[in-house]
């Protein structure tokens, strides 16, 4: 398979970088993960756009501008042939220096991005999924895709050993966003969810689920909500990138609404799926 580095492209092969690399060792660096459905790529200027504000937010550059970054980005699509459901990664470090915290004097960052198969989850989508209840112990800058995710592995770790799909993360009392989504209450109809605070990353599909809720005349309200409220929702889901839109059934032992995808839950799956064919 080929690769884009920020030197061009590449087989996977020959993609090597350093011991001393910045996002081996210090976590120093972004990253975006983009959905590709039957070959084409699903609200791509988004996700770079959120990648420049990424980066600029750990004052790195990345190597190339966004259209530059964009026509590439095709280019590895077509380099691949992909034609299937996949993901793109794709991060960018400080680069490969030297082993010393503080910024190196030069400006030289790594950047690599490939493609993988990645089928879409329909059974899950279709039945809905379990999730446990977590402390949310990361740092103040969520809002940032960072390539620090040591909380999130771990509290999805946590997820999957207990039989769960998600980590639903919760601080003082409220709940912020999933380990690796975000989480949205239904309750009488309306749609709630934490507000785009320096606490949750801004998902790129909660962006779209605000619209869908606006085209279908859904309340869509943004602020945060307790874990005790979670036993009374009448439905609950998450969204991501690789998850779409997810119906959550259960929390713990807690079965939301009657065990069941709601309603709103499925019209939202529905604007998803037209928005996205
Ligand atoms: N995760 N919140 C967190 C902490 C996330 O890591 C993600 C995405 C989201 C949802 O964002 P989006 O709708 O833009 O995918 C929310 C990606 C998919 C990942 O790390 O694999």
């Amino acid at each position: 398979a080929y690769v884009l580095t920020e030197r061009g492209f590449l087989r996977s092969e020959q993609v090597a970088y350093p011991m001393e690399e910045r996002g081996l060792q210090f976590g120093d660096g972004v990253y975006e993960v983009v959905r590709l459905y039957s070959g084409t790529y699903i609200w791509l200027h988004e996700h770079l756009d959120r990648l420049y504000r990424s980066a600029a937010a750990i004052r790195l550059a990345v190597p190339f501008s966004h259209e530059e970054l964009a026509e590439r980005l095709e280019q590895l699509r077509r380099m691949n042939d992909v034609r299937e459901d996949a993901i793109l990664y794709l991060q960018v470090t400080r680069g490969s220096f030297p082993r010393s915290h503080a910024f190196p004097a030069e400006n030289r960052p790594n950047l690599y991005a490939y493609i993988q198969p990645m089928a879409r989850k329909t059974e899950e989508m279709a039945r809905g999924v379990r999730a446990i209840l977590t402390k949310d112990v990361r740092w103040e800058y969520c809002c940032i895709k960072s390539l620090n995710l040591l909380p999130n592995v771990l509290a999805k770790q946590e997820a999957v050993e207990r039989g769960a799909f998600e980590a639903i993360l919760h601080r003082d009392g409220v709940v912020t966003e999933g380990s690796s989504s975000n989480i949205f209450l239904v309750k009488h109809k309306t749609v709630y969810t934490h507000p785009t605070t320096e606490r949750i990353l801004n998902g790129i599909v909660r962006t779209k689920v605000k619209e869908f809720c606006a085209e279908l005349g859904i309340p869509f309200i943004e602020k945060a909500f307790s874990v005790s409220s979670l036993a009374e929702a009448d439905e609950l889901f998450l969204t991501s990138t690789t998850s779409a839109i997810t119906p959550i059934v259960q929390v713990e032992e807690t079965l939301i609404g009657n065990g069941e995808p709601g309603d709103v839950t499925k019209a939202l799956q529905a604007a998803y799926q037209k928005a996205t064919k």
